[in-house]
């Protein structure tokens, strides 16, 4: 039987590619990827941006504009996954799951304060970490702010307020996990990584997205394990099914660079094609594991 224990170094599940295996895939626990995370902990502020700075000032102006969606989209989203990550602390139903989701707040506050540091000494917005979101708010697209301004907070307020109910701990995890993490963020970093190692660019950008993307990985194996274990509830299956299906189209959208036609656009020089099959199968290897189908559930949305 494949173990993730074998596979974390460079991915989750959504990295197996032989489906037959996906059923029968033992997960790693809380308490495990507890022990993970003291093993593959990082520092943000060690990584040195001095070819950076030098790449920025030197490069193409419409490829920085084109850059300015892609990185703002991260920075915000990294500073909304740390705030908004407290109703899921509170909502631990055991030591080690405590102890895990401890590390994944801290590691998304880390995430965040690379960008900040990747926005003042490479992009010289001067002033606060306030100051620097607020400038990297203003390249965001309606679907991103929609989802993680309007959803996100909402879910994770009804966790806050109780902590105890199930559904609104499965319903933050379906979005948080599944679509923010596993199908928005590993997609962005892959081509993201991708294309700036292509061009021989950024060099410490890619450093720190490298390592904020293995910590991405870490977190998409808990929320994969947490909803199998749920999902073996009939009824908790179809609400992570209902969910799913609420949130896919939003997060196609989120896809789309502000202002090009949602049915035919390009994200640097990858097709429209290329990023959605890349989201899409990773969700569906990842929906397997945990016993849900997501042909099916595309079916119903459209029936
Ligand atoms: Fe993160
Ligand atoms: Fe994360």
């Amino acid at each position: 039987m494949p173990s993730l224990l074998d596979l974390t170094s460079q991915g989750d599940v959504g990295t197996i590619s032989d489906e037959s295996k996906l059923a029968s895939v033992t997960l790693m626990s809380p308490q495990q990827l507890y022990e993970l995370w003291e093993r593959q902990n990082w520092q943000s502020h060690t990584i040195d941006f001095t070819r950076d700075r030098q790449d920025w000032a030197s490069m193409d102006p419409a490829l920085r504009r084109q850059l300015a969606w892609n990185l703002s989209s991260f920075f915000i989203g990294e500073e909304r996954v740390t705030t908004q990550f407290s109703g899921l602390v509170m909502a631990y139903e055991s030591q080690s799951e405590e102890a895990f989701l401890t590390t994944q707040q801290v590691d998304e506050a880390r995430h965040a304060q690379h960008f900040n540091r990747f926005y003042e000494q490479v992009l010289g917005i001067e002033g606060t970490f306030e100051d620097r979101l607020a400038r990297a708010r203003g390249d965001l697209n309606p679907a991103f702010v929609e989802m993680f301004d309007g959803v996100l907070v909402d879910w994770g307020r009804r966790l806050v307020e109780n902590p105890g109910d199930l559904e609104a701990k499965v319903d933050f995890v379906t979005l948080y996990h599944m679509i923010i993490e596993g199908t928005l963020a590993l997609t962005g970093q892959w081509f993201l990584t991708d294309y700036m190692e292509r061009m021989g660019i950024l060099p410490g950008w890619v450093e720190g997205f490298r390592l904020i993307s293995q910590d991405e990985h870490r977190h998409v194996a808990y929320g994969t394990w947490f909803l199998r274990e749920k999902a073996a509830d009939p009824a908790l299956k179809r609400r992570i099914a209902e969910r799913l299906a609420e949130l896919i189209p939003l997060a196609a959208a989120v896809l789309v660079p502000p202002g090009a036609d949602p049915n035919s656009y390009a994200i640097l020089d990858y097709t429209m094609e290329e990023t959605n099959t890349f989201a899409f199968n990773a969700l569906h290897r990842r929906l397997k594991v945990i016993g849900i189908d997501l042909a099916s559930l595309a079916a119903a949305a459209t029936a």
